[in-house]
């Protein structure tokens, strides 16, 4: 196993902290966001994306590797900078919008409805809900319908309680996405 998976690992295996605002770990949160992309028969990039989309809160959680980071919003970006030099381009393009997606959705009343309290507070954090020409911009990103698909997983993967795979299930589609 190369040295970056086995990192990525560690972390997955050694975070107890719970996703902001939520009741499940980041890593839970993380898997079960694969795990809804493998139930709605995605692509196996989209998969590995739902997988690793918050891995910047891992990065901002830890002190060696990050210290003094402004945390409000920002962990998609510095997820992104990370992965974009150890995963394929298809893989880390829908990170790096996750959260424009949500700013994006968010401009659906129906869709702000089901946010959870903390994902409208952080909204706000993250600058409100998108502009019609932001929106429109948006829409041309080559990964618009991925990071769209990874929103929606994304608001469904904060289940307390819910049996789910362990990151070792995912070794080998990490691997296959390394660039
Ligand atoms: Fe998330």
């Amino acid at each position: 196993m190369t040295k970056i998976i086995e990192k990525i690992i560690n972390k997955y295996n050694n975070n107890t902290s719970l996703y902001i605002g939520e009741d499940v770990t980041i890593s839970e949160h993380m898997i079960q966001c694969a795990m809804l992309a493998e139930k709605n028969n995605s692509t196996t990039n989209l998969i590995c994306s739902s997988l690793l989309h918050d891995y910047g809160h891992f990065i901002l959680e830890d002190p060696d590797e990050m210290v003094n980071q402004d945390k409000d919003g920002m962990h998609e970006k510095i997820g992104y900078n990370f992965l974009k030099n150890h995963f394929i381009e298809s893989v880390v393009g829908p990170i790096k919008n996750h959260v424009r997606a949500k700013k994006y959705l968010a401009r659906d009343k129906g869709y702000y409805r089901i946010l959870s309290n903390a994902s409208k507070i952080s909204l706000k954090l993250q600058g409100g809900i998108m502009s019609d020409t932001e929106a429109k911009e948006f829409e041309k990103d080559k990964y618009f319908e991925d990071s769209i698909k990874l929103r929606r997983f994304d608001e469904g993967a904060k289940k307390i309680g819910l049996k789910i795979k362990s990151i070792e299930d995912y070794k080998d589609l990490l691997v296959s996405k390394l660039s």
